[in-house]
């Protein structure tokens, strides 16, 4: 009988496979465990409000016509504000965070002082793609996890604005067909389903790799007209197929839910495009860095891909706000390289 490794069980693997002979130092300690399966926990409970649908009462906008905006601008949806709470009530009481940060949340969430305080923090975007969530489309949970830059006293907006590649943990919970948790901890991408009858996440693959190249890509098409030149000379090679200088051709996907396209690409590779446009210049993209580019940067990286802003390794951009937006690249290595390339070549010609 082939054995089941629940998502508990991974944990502690992980914590004893780099555990050092004194004992201590495990790759993830134990209050990073906890967390772990806190977040798994929460994302369940979000995987069953969603599946409720029309019958839960959680589809639509928030407060019906009087439609409310997050601090973004956008319009929330009622599931965007229940997955951000049933994130927060899950994890505001363990003892293993200092603070939490949503794009539904202007500040931060400091954890209450009748909780003990944890060294840990983490970002979430409580549910992606919600402009899925009233048309039964894949949506998702994306969290990353960070260390309290120093502990013993209250947490502060400027502890969270850490690189991306201070990350300890970072991973989604895709609710599509099956319900999907994926995971790295720095030691690869592993992903889990969850099977409903037992209510436990279940490993289903482990090591996953994004092949270098590919024949696919991910872009919102409409904004063509408002991208910048390097990205337009990518993607009109791409549409140029075999006759063109790529010498092959290309299928394409936009599920318009990152979380759902990123997916895709550790599956089968492609790469996934939400660059700088000219309809509002002054973003630096759509995308948010430090709640959506850095985990996907980091779970796109540990298998084998690569994520740029176009210009730059994003995992080494330095965030100056909470809500900073960047631009997007990544997915199978080759196929960002060039993109970037191009974008080098474009600024050197200047
Ligand atoms: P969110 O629902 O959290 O605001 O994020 C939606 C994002 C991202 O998931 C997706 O790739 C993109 O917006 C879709 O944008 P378009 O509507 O421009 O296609
Ligand atoms: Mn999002
Ligand atoms: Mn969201």
């Amino acid at each position: 009988m082939s054995k089941t490794i629940s998502l508990t069980r991974y944990l502690v693997e992980q914590q004893r496979k780099t555990a050092t002979p004194s004992g201590s130092g495990g790759r993830i300690p134990p209050e990073l465990r906890l967390l772990l399966e806190v977040v798994a926990r929460a994302c369940k409970n979000i995987s069953h409000a969603v599946n409720k649908g029309a019958l839960g009462s959680t589809l639509g906008s928030v407060m019906g016509s009087a439609e409310s905006e997050n601090v973004q601008g956008e319009i929330q949806k009622k599931l965007d504000i229940i997955a951000n709470e049933v994130l927060i009530e899950a994890n505001e009481w363990g003892g293993h965070l200092a603070g939490m940060a949503s794009e539904e949340m202007e500040g931060i969430y400091a954890v209450p002082n009748r909780y003990p305080q944890g060294e840990y923090l983490l970002l979430f975007d409580p549910l992606d793609g919600s402009s899925n969530i009233d048309i039964n489309v894949s949506i998702g949970t994306i969290f990353s996890v960070l260390k309290m830059p120093e502990g013993g006293r209250a947490v502060h907006e400027a502890d969270f604005l850490q690189a991306g590649n201070k990350q300890v943990a970072a991973g989604y919970c895709l609710y599509g067909p099956q319900t999907t948790l994926v995971l790295t901890v720095g030691d690869g991408v592993a992903m889990f389903t969850l099977d409903r009858e037992q209510g436990s996440f279940v490993l289903t693959e482990e090591n996953v790799q994004i092949p270098p190249d590919t024949q696919e890509f991910a872009i919102n098409m409409s904004n063509m007209r408002h991208w910048d030149t390097p990205v337009r000379r990518y993607v009109d090679e791409l549409l140029a197929g075999k006759d063109g200088v790529r010498g092959k051709d290309f299928n394409m996907r936009w599920i318009a839910a990152m979380v759902a396209d990123v997916h895709r690409i550790l599956c089968r590779g492609g790469v996934f495009m939400y660059p700088w446009d000219k309809r509002e210049p002054d973003k630096a993209g759509k995308l948010r860095l430090m709640y959506e580019a850095n985990p996907m940067s980091w779970l796109v990286e540990q298998a084998g891909g690569a994520s740029t802003n176009c210009k730059e390794r994003i995992m080494d951009l330095q965030p100056g706000r909470l809500h900073e937006r960047v631009s997007v690249v990544l997915g199978s290595k080759n196929e960002v390289e060039r993109l970037t390339a191009y974008h080098h070549a474009h600024v050197n010609a200047l």
